[in-house]
């Protein structure tokens, strides 16, 4: 079976005779990359289904991707709405803001997320964690080598492949050449044995974890922190799932690990917090200790990054960044993650009910379940999309890593849920 999602048509290539074709050459990296992004592919595969089935398209029910589905709440709206009609007076019009975020914003994110174990300057306000996972990459351009969990998000690995940091697939390992993986199954509990692997320049670490929904302890984070150091290594803390942490003493931020100020930055959205999917703010958080091997700051060529590539987030939208992080917001948050964690329980007790075991779903919004030993994770997919119209995710999709796993998202609504488990029950019991 494939681990990366398979094309449904063949590579983006047009036939000559269709269309005149340009003098310009492809980007060899992008000829690089398998099939399409992960999660466009997926809706592809459901598209097929409905078109071949119309008379399910009413029945489908998304666990696939990870979207929120709940309404934003009133106070946080509010932040929105006001920042957008202050647009529309003389003395409440902005037109550019600072590429950096505003600074009330960077301050309160400092202050309230990080209870100031960071500084409002090392805060980077913009649109979303996934682009700047990119943005990173351009920092660090293509003579690193990267390490990452597996399986682990594809923006990490397929950013890696754009930026040319990368051999082709190997077709027996499905892994890249010049890519690091980092095994996380159950076998290891979700954490890497990091010391025996081969060092890389930068380590992508996504803790509470996609897909797998392991939320990675202090011990472990310690490990992560002491090897990176000791290796030269820099470590990139995706901490976008951090808010549905709620085992006591698991870390929401790299940065309450000692020493981690000179080894990581932190990538962070309000996506799954605030149901901001939609309407994009994000963060990215650079120590002033975090160097390049010449001693110059990472910081500043982030700073060089988001300066020339970037305008600054929505001033609307950072409106609404400040009501999330309001006391009255950050209970609306608390509120929202409670109900899809509610959703994940439902999920994982389904799955356990008919004998599977599960991971995730206590600490993060994902549900990792175990396939029985040499079933094909996107047969699964396929199978549970044509007897239940339930959309999962395959975990090959996430890497060769995730083959033998489903991943179940619990942002849908919980109606949905509820008739999804006992489709999937009914299907897979
Ligand atoms: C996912 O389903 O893994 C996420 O929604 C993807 C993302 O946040 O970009």
């Amino acid at each position: 079976a494939a681990a990366f999602a398979p094309p449904l048509v063949s590579n983006n290539v047009v036939s000559s005779s269709a269309l005149s074709m340009s003098k310009v050459e492809r980007n060899p990296n992008f000829t690089k990359l398998i099939g399409g992004y992960l999660f466009p592919e997926i809706g592809r595969r459901r598209n097929a289904y409905i078109e071949k089935n119309p008379e399910m398209a009413s029945r489908i029910i998304s666990l696939g991707i990870g979207d929120t589905t709940q309404p934003i709440p009133e106070h946080i709206l509010s932040g929105l709405v006001s920042s957008a009609s202050k647009l529309g007076t003389k003395e409440g019009y902005s037109g550019y803001g600072a590429e950096q975020g505003m600074a009330e914003l960077r301050k309160k994110i400092a202050d309230k997320l990080y209870g100031g174990i960071i500084k409002d300057s090392e805060v980077f306000v913009s649109d979303g964690a996934k682009c700047d996972i990119m943005r990173v990459q351009q920092v660090f351009g293509s003579r690193v080598v990267t390490a990452v969990q597996d399986p682990s998000y594809p923006v990490y690995v397929d950013t890696s492949v754009m930026m040319g940091q990368t051999g082709n697939i190997n077709p027996e390992t499905k892994q890249y050449d010049n890519i690091v993986y980092m095994p996380c199954t159950d076998e290891n509990n979700f954490f890497p044995d990091i010391e025996n692997l081969p060092r890389a320049d930068i380590v992508y670490f996504c803790s509470p974890n996609n897909p797998t929904g392991a939320a990675a302890t202090k011990e472990q984070l310690e490990k992560l922190v002491k090897v990176c150091k000791e290796r030269g290594s820099i470590l990139v803390f995706d901490a976008a799932y951090a808010p549905f942490i709620r085992s006591e003493g698991v870390p929401k931020s790299i940065f309450e690990i000692e020493g981690a100020r000179e080894v990581a930055m932190e990538c962070n959205s309000f996506s799954k917090y605030a149901g901001f999917t939609g309407v994009r703010l994000g963060w990215t958080v650079v120590p002033d200790e975090l160097t390049f091997a010449d001693g110059s700051k990472v910081r500043d060529d982030f700073n060089r990054v988001m300066t020339t590539a970037f305008n600054g987030a929505s001033n609307i939208v950072q409106g609404g960044g400040l009501a999330c992080l309001d006391d009255e917001g950050l209970a609306e948050i608390d509120t929202l993650i409670d109900y899809y964690l509610e959703n994940a329980k439902l999920l994982k007790e389904a799955m356990e009910s008919i004998g599977y075991a599960v991971y995730g779903g206590t600490d993060a919004p994902y549900v990792f379940v175990k396939l029985p030993e040499g079933k094909s994770s996107w047969d699964t997919f396929s199978e549970i999309l044509e007897k239940a119209q339930v959309v999962t995710i395959p975990g090959a999709g996430f890497g060769p890593g995730g083959e033998g796993y489903l991943r179940l998202s619990a942002f849908a609504p919980r109606d949905t849920v509820i008739e999804a488990c006992s489709r999937l029950k009914e299907t897979l019991g």
